[in-house]
């Protein structure tokens, strides 16, 4: 099981890295890190992103993988989910969140007025684990660059952060999810940039499996302050989102 304090040391380890070296040879100036996004068109960078991943073969789970699962949706978004790695039905269709958790996802999504084409879906990882089992730090590590760079092209408002993995990657952080979750953190696309606002919240496989009230209450809460930081009306009547 990956270690979420060794995701945030070496996550630490970078930053004291770059910082150190601080010119055009750090690791700023790896292949896909360093890229400068030109002002271009989001759907074709996002594409070419896409294409990268699915050529690539950094870990060894590249070549286990069926289908390499980039993300999808909406290349001006707003607001933007991010979950943790492609299951077994992620990995046959290449496509995230479509299996049962997506299935509440896209239920959680319409509770806040939205349809999966108005918004971003993708995942820390880009390449099913073996067995399902949890990312591995070194996995995340090389994986990192092109959920950055995605986020970078999008730009968006709020990143909605599904379960541990994706709340401490992007957070930078081995905070546990029940204290991260509740209320938003930043998110920076690079020091000068307005940052985006992050809600960590259960990931919704967790919800399934653990589908208390106390659990449906907090998400339905997390998901309201995303509306209400979008402006976004509650469609008429909506609530916490059942699994069907
Ligand atoms: N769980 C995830 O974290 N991502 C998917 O795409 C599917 C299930």
């Amino acid at each position: 099981m990956a270690e979420p304090r060794d995701v945030s040391r070496l996550l630490r380890q970078h930053k004291e890295m770059e910082s150190f070296f601080a010119g055009d040879f750090t690791l700023r100036s790896r292949p896909v890190s360093a890229k400068v996004e030109p002002s271009g068109e989001p759907q074709r960078l996002l594409e070419e992103i896409a294409e990268e991943v699915r050529a690539c073969r950094k870990c060894e789970i590249g070549s286990t993988r069926l289908n390499a699962v980039p993300g999808e949706g909406n290349p001006k978004a707003r607001l933007v989910f991010v979950g943790e790695a492609p299951g077994a039905d992620e990995d046959q269709q290449g496509r995230p969140f479509v299996g049962r958790a997506g299935q509440l996802l896209t239920r959680m999504i319409a509770a806040i007025g939205l349809r999966r084409e108005d918004v971003f879906i993708c995942n820390t990882l880009k390449c099913r684990p073996p067995e399902n089992r949890d990312p591995r730090p070194d996995e995340i590590w090389n994986c990192l660059p092109y959920l950055k760079r995605q986020l970078a092209i999008l730009r968006p408002e709020v990143i909605v952060a599904l379960g541990s993995h994706a709340a401490r990657t992007l957070l930078e952080t081995d905070t546990a999810i029940g204290k991260l979750r509740g209320h938003f953190h930043e998110y920076r696309f690079s020091d000068a940039d307005r940052p985006a606002k992050v809600m960590p919240t259960y990931h919704p496989a967790y919800l399934l499996r653990n589908y208390s009230y106390e659990n449906r209450q907090r998400v339905w809460e997390d998901l309201q302050k995303v509306a209400d930081a979008l402006g976004l009306q509650l469609p008429k009547g909506s609530r916490q989102p059942e699994p069907s």
